[in-house]
């Protein structure tokens, strides 16, 4: 049985809490590639959440669907100018189907790490392959793994410490799970714990997905932009592409 972690209070709060990556900045970049990659064609947005690249991307002219777990995060896209004009699916996107087939599937802002097993990151890649026109693409944006941040024997870093909010991940190496735990409060000294688990993967592993899924590796970016993938690079926007003929 699959958690919606983001259900209730935290559907109502996610877009102000992920103010940054509202910014026209970082929206800018994302929706111009996508407008790119969709060739005119339409799209699926694999947990379209609130619809934060979705929205944008139907007002360039991009037909838009999507899949989402969470009904309190379809009922905040759905209260958005336009949000109720694009065909959601409330499920789970390892398996949810929607008709029709698009020359772009996308899944952003490091959401692939929310299916916490390899099995699951698969049957995701199978999905996205499954929705797509032949010669279309499957767009991930995701961290590239920090665990080179962890010494041997420990399992922890912290990424926020301030009186409002302490954020440590939590690390296991040994099955690539990850639990980011938030300590939230309001006064500074009782605090409300939120835990939410992952699973990490290195960039040649989602590689090996999408090959199993009949795709192969487009393009790798350090980020929207298009700059290049270096060894320094903390993220990546990955594009595979279906082939244009089923295989024999
Ligand atoms: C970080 S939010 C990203 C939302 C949106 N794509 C964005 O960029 O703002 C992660 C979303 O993934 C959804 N999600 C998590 N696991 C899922 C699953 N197995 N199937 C479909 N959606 C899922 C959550 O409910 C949440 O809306």
């Amino acid at each position: 049985m699959l958690t919606n972690y983001f259900d209730g209070d935290v559907a109502q709060r996610y877009d102000a809490g992920s103010a940054a990556m509202f910014a026209p900045e970082v929206l800018g970049p994302t929706v111009d590639l996508l407008v790119d990659l969709a060739g005119g064609g339409a799209a699926l947005e694999l947990a379209i959440g609130t619809g934060r690249v979705a929205l944008p991307l139907s007002e360039r002219g991009v037909p838009v669907h999507g899949i989402e777990l969470s009904e309190a995060m379809v009922e905040q896209l759905r209260a958005k100018p336009g949000g109720a004009d694009l065909e959601v699916a409330v499920g789970d996107m390892t398996s949810t189907r929607v008709d029709g087939r698009f020359r772009l599937v996308y899944l952003v802002f490091n959401t692939i790490g929310n299916v916490t097993t390899q099995d699951g990151q698969v049957a995701v890649f199978q999905n996205a392959a499954d929705h797509l026109d032949p010669g279309g693409c499957f767009l991930v944006e995701t961290l590239v793994p920090v665990v080179r941040k962890i010494p041997p024997g420990e399992r922890f870093s912290v990424f926020a410490h301030t009186d409002a909010h302490v954020g440590i991940d939590e690390y296991d190496v040994a099955t690539q799970r990850t639990w980011s735990h938030h300590y939230s409060s309001s006064d500074g000294e009782t605090y409300h714990r939120r835990s939410i688990p992952f699973r990490y993967t290195w960039p040649a592993e989602l590689d090996l997905m999408a090959r199993l899924a009949g795709m192969r590796l487009r393009d790798r970016w350090a980020d929207w932009d298009r700059s290049p993938f270096t060894g320094e690079s903390v993220k990546h926007v990955s594009v595979w592409q279906k082939a244009d003929t089923p295989a024999s």
